[in-house]
């Protein structure tokens, strides 16, 4: 994810040895999260949001409606790839395997941190596979709230960078992504966070496309996500805990390169974050589109989180997983995951996302809300 990229960061701009760590550290991710104990132990809290069973739902599967606004653009379902990856050499291909099926069933599609591509033209191409497979679709570009700020001495991304990063992919919109928990367990981490709104702030001044605030995995609290709103981000993607972990992710990373030290906080904060279900109450009421990524791992997880008032939905690692089985595999499981998501809207009397009434909730989420006065 956040290629983190701290490595070699002393003076002016990430030398060549940078790029290439980041480059490794993007191809672990990715190794990690398909082999190793990457998903949060704690859920995302889909099963505590209950849709209400309509014994006569009122209409056909063929009746349903999925598709949906965002951000000035249609999708043909409230269903976005996650961005994930680009930066190494296999990358390009699964970049361009996530687009194609992003432009075969009309959904959204991100790509990973675009920095190590900044640093490094070699590598543009691995991102930029994404829109060569995709023309039409609502491609996302990605660039760390870290890396919008200095760290130790070496300057944020400028303007003409976030441009750049935009160019790379065709980008609709720019996610900037939010990962404190990783950068702090990551051994090669970023260590400031001072100003990171300022930068983000920074960044939607300077970008020419929308910019999307993303989180990684630790979720959104009201206030951060208002003052996010208010800096003039676009869109939220809430990011929250349940589904891959990028704090277990390093610790992984950190065990492997004997740092005990990282690997322990690694442990202690492997599940540390807000749950998805409970980020998106937080958000909804914000004024802009939320997207609910994080632990979504079927159409019913998916109904449930646009029952709760969110805009779409990411799917990352299983996208990724089936993706390295190719593009049919993948529109394959894409397909069933839509399916799921027409039945449960039919079995919830709802032939589109808006005619969901409200969820119930139990358990954790309801005591969250509770307690956080967001019902
Ligand atoms: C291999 C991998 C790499 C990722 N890299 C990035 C990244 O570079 N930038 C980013 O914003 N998110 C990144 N993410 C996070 C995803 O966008 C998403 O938020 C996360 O995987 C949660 O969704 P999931 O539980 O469905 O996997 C990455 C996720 C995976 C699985």
């Amino acid at each position: 994810m956040t290629d983190g990229d701290g490595v070699a960061r002393a003076g002016t701009r990430v030398g060549a040895q940078g790029a290439a760590t980041a480059k490794d550290r993007k191809r672990q991710h990715l190794e990690l999260v398909l082999d190793g104990a990457s998903q949060h132990a704690r859920d995302a809290g889909w099963g505590d949001v209950h849709l209400v069973p309509r014994v006569l739902p009122g209409c056909s599967v063929a009746e349903v409606d999925l598709r949906t606004s965002f951000l000035g653009a249609t999708l043909r379902a409230p269903v976005m790839i996650a961005g994930m990856t680009g930066g190494f050499p296999d990358a390009g291909h699964l970049n361009a395997t996530l687009g194609e099926a992003a432009a075969e069933l009309g959904l959204a599609v991100g790509v990973g941190s675009q920095r190590v591509a900044l640093i490094d033209a070699s590598v543009r191409d691995s991102f930029a596979a994404v829109r060569r497979h995709a023309p039409d679709a609502f491609v996302l570009g990605n660039v760390g709230a870290c890396q919008l700020i200095d760290q130790d001495g070496t300057p944020g991304l400028t303007p003409a960078d976030l441009a750049r990063a935009v160019e790379m992919v065709g980008a609709d919109a720019l996610a900037v992504h939010l990962n404190v928990v990783q950068e702090l367990v990551q051994p090669e981490g970023d260590r400031s966070f001072t100003g990171l709104l300022e930068g983000v702030a920074g960044a939607v001044a300077a970008s020419p496309v929308p910019v999307v605030a993303k989180e990684t995995g630790a979720g959104m609290d009201r206030q951060g996500a208002t003052a996010l709103v208010a800096s003039g981000v676009a869109a939220l993607d809430v990011g929250g805990l349940g589904g891959t972990s990028f704090a277990r992710i390093e610790r992984d990373r950190a065990a492997a390169l004997g740092d005990e030290h990282a690997a322990r906080l690694g442990e202690v904060f492997a599940d540390w974050g807000i749950p998805t279900a409970a980020s998106v109450l937080e958000t909804r009421t914000l004024g802009v589109p939320v997207i609910a990524t994080g632990g979504v791992r079927s159409g019913l997880d998916a109904a449930r989180a646009l029952a709760l008032g969110a805009t779409l939905v990411g799917v990352g690692r299983p996208a990724v997983e089936a993706a390295q089985r190719g593009t049919a595999a993948l529109v394959r499981y894409l397909e069933g995951f839509l399916d799921e998501l027409r039945a449960a809207l039919v079995l919830a009397g709802a032939s589109a996302a808006g005619q969901l009434g409200s969820p119930v909730l139990s358990g954790f989420t309801l005591e969250w809300a509770r307690q956080r006065a967001l019902l």
